[in-house]
């Protein structure tokens, strides 16, 4: 049997004259927490936009469990279980907390996995599943559109900056969530983010874009290390924010 694992071979994805990506080769395992840094612009949503068939790449593939995917549309991979959250907050605004948890959780309702009440305890949103969610704080509604990803029981979770507009109390929080899946290997997760106080402790391994090159793949503890790393980092805190 195939091992759950998304892949991508050798994928380059140009926009015009822009290369987002160039002959990136990288695996998602559906157990472990895989981290993808890089500055600005250095191809990381479009990475996700291609794991998730939103894109299709210029050149490369893309395999789940050994089957190519790329080509297909976003409804099927999505039903492969690859779920994906957006860099900005994407949540349901006339419904209440509670309707659209209820929604997700539908979507997955022959599938088992956290209940309603489970989720909403631990992504810190109990407290708000009456209100609507257009009213939610924006860091509340990033953390929602993970929580609405957990429902849908995927085998891979995919998330775009979920720690953007969070508070440090909030980031903790999150990290906390994140480490009990990694714990429990329930689900896999890649994860995009800038903050190095998630990333760091929060990943199995991370991986480096600049300029849409793979510049390194590794370990936290390899990553924080690698001089080429260091060296686009130029400010050195993500040495320091790594003894965290
Ligand atoms: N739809 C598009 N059309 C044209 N260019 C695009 C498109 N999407 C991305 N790009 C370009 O591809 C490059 C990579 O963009 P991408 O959004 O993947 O970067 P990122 O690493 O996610 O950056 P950020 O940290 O700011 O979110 C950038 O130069 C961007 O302008
Ligand atoms: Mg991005």
């Amino acid at each position: 049997m195939n091992e759950q694992i998304l892949s991508c071979r050798n994928v380059t994805m140009r926009f015009g004259g822009v290369t987002a990506l160039n002959n990136v080769s990288l695996d998602f395992p559906a157990n472990q927490v895989v981290g993808v840094i890089g500055p600005n612009g250095s191809g990381k949503s479009t990475l996700f936009n291609v794991l998730s068939a939103e894109r299709r790449p210029t050149k490369g593939e893309i395999t789940w469990a050994g089957q190519r995917i790329d080509g297909l549309p976003p409804y099927r991979v999505a039903s492969l279980g690859i779920v994906r959250t957006y860099q900005s907050a994407s949540v349901f605004p006339e419904l209440t907390v509670r309707e659209s948890m209820e929604f997700a959780h539908w979507t997955a309702r022959k599938r088992g996995g956290r209940s309603i009440a489970e989720v909403a305890e631990i992504t810190g949103l109990t407290k708000f599943t009456n209100e609507s969610c257009r009213s939610l704080p924006y860091g509340h509604q990033k953390i929602l559109g993970v929580a609405l990803g957990l429902l849908t029981k995927p085998a891979l979770l995919l998330l775009d900056e979920p720690a953007a507009g969070l508070n440090q109390a909030e980031v903790s929080r999150f990290l906390l969530l994140i480490k009990d899946i990694r714990a429990t290997h329930e689900i896999g997760i890649g994860i995009i983010d800038h903050d190095m106080n998630l990333i760091m402790p929060a990943c199995d391994r991370i991986a480096v874009l600049n300029f849409g090159n793979l510049i390194a793949i590794g370990t936290p503890t390899e990553i924080r290390s690698n001089q080429s790393v260091l060296d686009i980092y130029l400010t050195g805190d993500m040495r320091s924010d790594a003894d965290h």
